[in-house]
């Protein structure tokens, strides 16, 4: 039973991840349907195409022509989707289009290439790299502080400023055992992800106390280690990184600055940023002999060389030495809705696809021979018993009650109320969705007195109810 709970347990995380947190960091429509597609695919109503497609990418796997059939295999699986890839075996299926849906599925546990024939590693061992880990280093996202709520008083109120180094190691499970997990999911959920930018690392992380450790401060920097780690492994500065993964390269500090935010505060700090850039790492004047990279090649089909592209001997920004987490932190311009920069996009996106491509759990051996039946169920539906959906259609789509959700009500039932409202658990709770993808921050109906939409009155305490 335990190691079905934890095939069932690893899927959700991974559902979780890809649905509902992705969907989220990445709020449009083009991501929703490419995190769809990735785990139910597009056609994931018309059963027909689903599985057709389903059979030709398994073949692919199979053929010998490596290049084209990756290509091929990681575009078409966005048809039927990653997951469950392989889970049914059906003979005589050729092509798309020639498929006898009510073909008996030959799927068979005693065949070790059905239980692994919906694996695809893309040619080598499955492993994370580290470019993911460095564009994962996400730590602006912490905040110093947490603005506590209490669930059965008045949610809208923030009643304690809780410092997050108060929090965690020695004192994680105190602190839960003394305010509650329903307390502390409701700050949280209420509370905003900090801005993935420059110069908005925590304070904690950069003075973390470790006291084990036989150094003066006792104490390390986790910011600067961000990029030390990075450099001790090798990791690519930005520039070739983004070479490397076939993305343009910048050419001076400037090509940071957003080009359509015109006359704007915005525009004034973005410029103060690449000021600061252009101190940090200087500039050097350039020699167009020297050949800097093999990744790439000018439009021209000449070599990339140390001026970038500028006049021989012209000053320029050794924009070839900015650290890869400082730059994709100094992506000012984003998609709609992005919290990340196109650099970490890229990256990221390549990883979540492999990581289900690589795991014969989420592809042929999703099957109740090893997940049971009601774990199948329980991945499909978000939980257990039948399917629930979610009221109305949020930004045009009906959808599943999603995985998080259904997690958050089924443990912590004092939250139902709080989550009514809730579609997607990583957008703050108490944030009015809008029309269409909306990224205002304005609260939802009741919840106009939270502090945290600035609005500087507090009506909701004199509705407080007597302590
Ligand atoms: C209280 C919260 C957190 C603390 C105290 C913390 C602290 C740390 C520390 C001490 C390291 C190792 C530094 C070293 O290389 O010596 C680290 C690495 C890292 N952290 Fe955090 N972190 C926190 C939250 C997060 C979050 C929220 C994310 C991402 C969403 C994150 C992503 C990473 C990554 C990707 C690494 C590098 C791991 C590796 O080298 O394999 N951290 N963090």
């Amino acid at each position: 039973m335990f190691e079905v709970a934890r095939l069932v347990v690893a899927a959700e995380i991974a559902k979780i991840h890809t649905i509902e947190w992705t969907t989220q960091l990445l709020y449009d429509e083009p991501l929703n349907r490419g995190m769809k597609a990735n785990w139910s695919g597009v056609f994931a109503k018309q059963e027909v195409v689903a599985d057709a497609l389903k059979e030709v990418v398994r073949r692919l796997g199979d053929t010998n022509d490596a290049k084209k059939a990756n290509s091929l295999y990681a575009a078409l699986a966005g048809g039927p989707g990653i997951f469950g890839l392989g889970n049914h075996v059906y003979e005589g299926v050729p092509l798309v289009g020639l498929l006898d849906p009510n073909k008996v599925d030959r799927w068979d546990l005693k065949n070790d290439d059905h239980i692994n024939g919906g694996v695809n590693h893309f040619g080598s061992p499955f492993n994370f790299p580290e470019e993911f880990i460095t564009v994962y280093r996400l730590h602006p996202l912490l905040p110093d502080l947490i603005e506590y709520r209490e669930w059965n008083k008045e949610p809208n109120v923030i009643r304690q400023q809780v410092p997050v180094v108060e929090t965690f190691r020695g004192k994680a499970t105190e602190a839960m055992r003394q305010k509650g997990l329903a307390n502390w999911a409701l700050s949280m959920g209420r509370q905003r992800l900090g801005f993935l930018t420059l110069q908005n690392h925590p304070q904690f992380l950069q003075n973390l106390k470790m006291s084990r450790l036989q150094s003066p401060t006792q104490q390390i920097d986790v910011a600067a280690l961000d990029l030390i780690r990075d450099r001790e492994r090798g990791v690519p500065r930005y520039n070739e990184f983004r070479r490397q993964y076939g993305l343009k390269q910048l050419t001076s500090f400037d090509d940071f600055a957003d080009k359509h935010e015109q006359d704007s505060n915005e525009r004034t700090t973005q410029e103060q940023l690449v000021k600061t850039l252009r101190e940090v790492y200087g500039q050097h004047q350039c020699d167009a002999s020297k050949k800097i990279t093999e990744a790439q090649l000018n439009d021209d089909g000449s070599p990339i060389t140390d001026c970038l592209g500028h006049p021989h001997g012209n000053l320029i920004d050794n924009i070839e030495d900015v650290d890869t987490v400082v730059g994709w932190l100094a992506e000012f311009r984003r998609p709609h809705g992005f919290a990340i920069s196109e650099t970490q996009f890229v990256v990221f996106i390549l990883n979540a696809s492999r990581r289900l491509f690589s795991d014969r759990f989420f592809t042929s051996s999703f099957r109740p021979e090893f997940y049971t039946t009601l774990g199948v169920d329980w991945v499909m539906h978000n939980g257990p018993g039948p399917e629930m959906m979610e009221q109305g259609k949020p930004n045009g789509h009906e959808q599943q009650v999603s995985p998080l959700k259904r997690v958050l009500l089924r443990t912590i039932p004092e939250l139902a109320r709080e989550l009514q409202t809730v579609v997607n658990v990583f957008d703050p709770w108490a944030r009015d969705r809008g029309e269409y993808y909306s990224l205002q921050w304005k609260a939802r109906a009741g919840a106009e007195g939270d502090e945290a939409f600035g609005s500087g009155q507090v009506p909701s305490l004199l509705a407080e109810p007597p302590r």
